[in-house]
């Protein structure tokens, strides 16, 4: 037996004094709404975890990390988000505690995990907020998939696909991963990954990103590099997002930098841009108090819509 659970603006004709209704129905594709933190579902043969907070009956949020973190780098938006949002993050495959599963990694396969677990979660539709590579999925499944999403936020990533140097570093990259092990790989990647006020100011918040690295194992960090390497560029259909948009980077960001951000910016009708003062490339968790001011303004004007 599932229980399904209608949020009452849906049902106010049946029980206008009660919040919400709780039916028990004897459907198979009916789901009950798991709420916490590090829930597994098993979607087309691939288990995803994620966490799932915020009232039922909300607007949905979808919250997708970078490379090489997992669902925890947003543990600060989830905080503010979840008062008025239902709000998602989740493990994209083989990070964090989803599996891995056994297809070769492409931005396309995490666009069609994004829509699975979309479905299985019967979300019709979502505001979608990536940084980085989850700007990556993001802009590819909204590209794809347009109806699915209400709005979008794109933190620190671009539109571009990787040029023929790019894709030589992350092959030294897999090298030297498959060589050294991953610690070296996280300290490496810590020096391009903060603005440089924080290895002054910031020394925990860098502690927390390395630990979130070392989580990485070599497979996955070997697939998601060659999945990065033949990503499509997405700036083209840039023009075509119809939906409000939000674009937000640090201003020291090293990877994806402001100028990429302002390329985006022009392309995208009535988007807003913030660059994010003494933030690099992880801006959501260096200067997470100027992150979630704009996050939570831009999201309440989407759900006033
Ligand atoms: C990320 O943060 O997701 C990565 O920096 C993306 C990339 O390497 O292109």
């Amino acid at each position: 037996m599932n229980v399904a659970i209608i949020p009452d603006n849906s049902v106010k004709h049946l029980c206008s004094k009660v919040p919400y209704l709780v039916l028990s129905i004897f459907m198979n594709n009916t789901t009950m709404r798991n709420k916490g933190t590090n829930i597994k579902i098993t979607v087309k043969n691939l288990t995803i975890s994620y966490n799932d907070e915020g009232p039922n009956g909300a607007p949905v949020i979808i919250l997708i990390h970078g490379f090489p973190f997992n669902k925890s780098m947003w543990n600060d938006q989830m905080e503010v988000l979840t008062e008025k949002c239902r709000v998602i993050a989740y493990d994209v495959r083989g990070f964090g505690n989803s599996e891995a599963g056994t297809d070769d990694f492409s931005i396309e396969l995490f666009v069609t995990d994004l829509i699975n677990l979309m479905d299985a979660l019967k979300i019709e539709k979502a505001m979608l907020c990536g940084l980085s590579m989850g700007g990556y999925i993001a802009l590819n499944a909204i590209e794809n998939y347009p109806k699915r999403f209400s709005a979008l936020i794109l933190c620190d990533t671009n539109c571009v696909a990787d040029t023929p140097e790019a894709i030589e570093k992350r092959i030294v990259t897999i090298e030297k991963i498959d060589k050294y092990g991953v610690e070296p790989f996280a300290n490496e990647s810590i020096k391009n990954l903060f603005a440089p006020i924080s290895f002054v100011t910031n020394q925990e918040k860098i502690a927390i990103v390395k630990e979130l690295i070392m989580k990485a194992s070599m497979p996955t960090l070997r697939a998601t590099l060659r999945a990065l390497t033949t990503r499509k560029e997405t700036c083209n259909k840039l023009p075509d997002i119809k939906v409000p948009v939000l674009i937000l980077v640090g201003e020291d960001d090293k990877i994806t930098p402001p100028v990429a951000a302002r390329q985006m910016h022009k392309n995208i009708k009535g988007s807003i841009l913030k660059v994010i003062e003494n933030a690099g490339h992880l801006s959501n968790i260096e200067n997470s108090y100027e992150f979630n001011i704009h996050l939570e303004k831009f999201v309440s004007s989407v759900r006033l819509k």
